[in-house]
């Protein structure tokens, strides 16, 4: 794929009459549809053509005269929720004429240039281009695509799905520079826009990276939009209130969206319902308000059954961000009637943002349905912000300086790392508590999981904001037992709860180094230890379990009098084979039953890791809840829910079912 040079496609295209007839050319809607039925379809006839369309063809295609899913190789389609722009019947092709409009578009070929799919892309960023490890002169290597366009002013936006390390882009539009060394970075939604005037009726398009010493930094292109800037006249309005009227919006779709879009649509038919509005800005304000909540109308899902492994979105159509969760049952007041309900309450961390974030909590009555509750504990961008953020600052009200240097640092957007939370109700004092894997950097060390620590924060409401009470190393190797790791005391890292049935807590998590996992009892208040670690008498307030065996991703429950432990292995963000142990009470002596997998040939706990145990009461069954971690993509992760079987002799067992229901 060579850059044709500007002058030679000018030179080709100038032969070419594209008389485009646009909104303000005074066409009704309904008038013309172009392309024009009467157009040639011998080649050379391309320097006759023309086109025309109504205001409705526009708004179908939101004004999108291009959009290119750029190296794909089936190019009859587009991807689902993809389609084309007005002056495309491919979805890519090689520069020349278009076979169903005539339009003359395309890439210019080049060998250096090369197709790549990716299967973590979706939707337009599957396919893209990138460069050949052969290529002799990377710096050199250019995407290059050219439009034929009525003269006028075009937003062009180029996405960029990069699976690989950060690139630098420059982009070329016009023979002038429009991005420059832009970062394209890894598994982001990398999309950039920029406007661009045409004179001759072609827009020429450059993707490069002139300082690319590598083809690991040369350019790579996932898609292409070359969309025409509507003229905002109350026509165009009046053409918009009618293309996007959608009847039953409330029934189809979520609730949120929903009401939003019906309240655009209902202020642009008031502002029209005035003959004296004209105002350019005002429609242009209505028009783009309108088409925005379309565009975001969300469908609803009611889910009936469990889908290990597929996306999961809640009640508002957003996957769920509730990894290395929990789920409970709980008394919580109904904020509408100020009344207990019962809820299903899911926890669990939000990677919205990847692999920092805070902690999310959804709520459900059936268990496939969420509705999300919020961010319950969020993280923080700087040490300034809690004392400047309305949210933080009446949160933090009262804490000394040094406390709030400590919830800077545990909860830091930048460094700090909050995992597995899990939330305990105490009934005593009628506090939630929330306990939660507080890692990251320290003076020391540099690595994500030097602090090592058990964090705390607590609320008087099960949806926060929660505060941050402190983070804390836990119980140490007694002197007259082996320690695996006596480099560095009390670490805490994986962890979660458990309430024994006379309201007693514990935190179990894995300790010296991930060998050793421990238990440890909490306090009345379930806020710290019951004894400090420096006090704790071995056996009645902590034990150690399995010294070097290396286990995480703990899961505590109780069955029929005999308490369950499962685990993983300890292989960062790769699935591995689960282990589980039963023992008669919390602080005795547990014994390893071996994996309790059926059926899973990879032994990697059907690709997943454990990080829940529960019992639905309606249905009596036991629900295995696990995360499947894409480490590239961490919020793409996705959770495995099984049910588990108990055989008479108490052994469990777990199987994989892509598609089950509770009753
Ligand atoms: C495995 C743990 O179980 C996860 O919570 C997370 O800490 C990853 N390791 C990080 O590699």
């Amino acid at each position: 794929m060579r850059f044709r040079s500007k002058k030679g496609t000018k030179f080709f295209l100038k032969a070419t009459v594209l008389a485009i007839v646009l909104l303000t050319a005074g066409c009704d809607p309904g008038e013309t549809v172009g392309p024009d039925p009467t157009a040639a379809h011998d080649p050379e006839s391309v320097k006759e053509q023309s086109f025309s369309w109504t205001e409705t063809d526009l708004l179908k295609a939101d004004f999108t005269l291009y959009r290119v899913d750029c190296a794909s190789l089936n190019t009859d389609s587009f991807p689902e929720g993809c389609s084309a722009g007005l002056l495309q019947s491919l979805s890519d092709m090689p520069y020349g004429e278009d076979p169903g409009t005539h339009a003359l578009w395309g890439y210019h070929e080049d060998p250096a240039i090369l197709r790549d799919d990716d299967s973590l892309g979706k939707g337009l960023t599957v396919s893209k281009w990138v460069t050949d490890k052969e290529a002799p002169e990377p710096s050199k290597v250019a995407i290059c695509y050219d439009f034929s366009v009525p003269d006028g002013t075009y937003t062009v936006t180029l996405g960029f799905y990069n699976p690989f390390g950060v690139r630098k882009i420059y982009v070329d539009c016009e023979d002038t520079n429009k991005i420059k060394k832009e970062k394209i970075l890894r598994f982001n939604e990398n999309e950039k826009s920029f406007e661009a005037k045409v004179t001759d009726g072609t827009l020429n398009l450059k993707v490069y990276n002139p300082d690319a010493k590598t083809f690991m930094e040369s350019p790579i292109l996932s898609y292409i939009t070359v969309a025409v800037e509507p003229e905002y006249t109350r026509k165009l309005l009046t053409a918009a209130v009618e293309a996007m009227k959608v009847d039953d919006a409330e029934e189809l779709y979520t609730e949120k969206t929903a009401s939003a879009y019906i309240s655009c649509l209902e202020s642009a038919e008031a502002f029209l319902a005035k003959e004296s509005n004209n105002g350019k800005n005002q429609i242009k304000q209505k028009f783009n308000d309108l088409r925005e909540s379309y565009k975001m109308l969300t469908k609803k899902i009611k889910y009936d059954s469990f889908n290990p492994g597929s996306v999961w979105t809640d009640t508002e159509g957003t996957p769920i961000q509730a990894h290395g969760g929990q789920v409970q049952q709980l008394e919580i007041p109904d904020p509408e009637t100020g009344k207990t309900v019962t809820k299903w309450v899911w926890v669990g961390e939000d990677k919205t943002n990847g692999y920092r974030g805070g902690v999310c909590a959804y709520t459900s009555d059936d268990l496939y349905n969420w509705q999300f509750e919020g961010i319950i504990m969020r993280n923080v961008s700087s040490r300034k912000a809690l004392e400047k953020e309305a949210y933080f600052k009446s949160l933090y009200a009262g804490y000394t300086d040094d406390q709030l240097d400590n919830v800077a640092l545990a909860l830091d957007a930048e460094r700090a790392v909050i995992e597995r939370p899990k939330l305990i109700y105490n009934e005593k004092n009628k506090q939630y508590v929330l306990w939660f894997h507080a890692d990251g950097p320290t003076a020391t060390s540099d690595s994500n999981y030097a602090a090592a620590c058990a964090g705390v924060a607590v609320s008087d409401t099960p949806f926060g904001p929660y505060r941050f009470v402190g983070r804390y190393r836990l119980n140490t190797c007694p002197p007259d037992q082996e320690d695996k790791h006596p480099q560095s005391k009390g670490m805490a890292r994986d962890m979660n709860l458990f309430k024994d049935t006379d309201g007693t807590a514990y935190i179990i998590y894995s300790s010296e180094e991930n060998l050793t996992l421990y238990i440890s009892k909490l306090n009345e208040d379930y806020t710290y230890l019951e004894t400090p670690p420096e006090e704790a008498v071995y056996g009645k307030d902590f034990i150690r379990l399995f010294p070097g065996a290396q286990r995480e991703a703990p899961a505590l429950f109780l069955k029929d009098g005999k308490y369950y432990l499962m685990t993983s292995g300890c292989t960062g963000w790769a699935p591995n084979q689960a282990r589980y142990y039963v023992s008669d009470s919390v602080m005795g002596e547990w014994t390893s039953k071996g994996d309790p997998c059926i059926g899973d040939t990879n032994h990697t706990t059907f690709e997943s890791q454990s990080t829940c145990i529960f019992r639905d009461v309606n249905s009596g069954k036991w629900i295995y809840m696990g995360d499947r971690w894409f480490s590239d993509k961490l919020n793409d992760s996705r959770y495995i829910w099984l049910p588990i079987v108990f055989k008479e002799n108490g052994d469990m067992e777990i199987s994989f079912v892509s598609d089950w229901r509770l009753q």
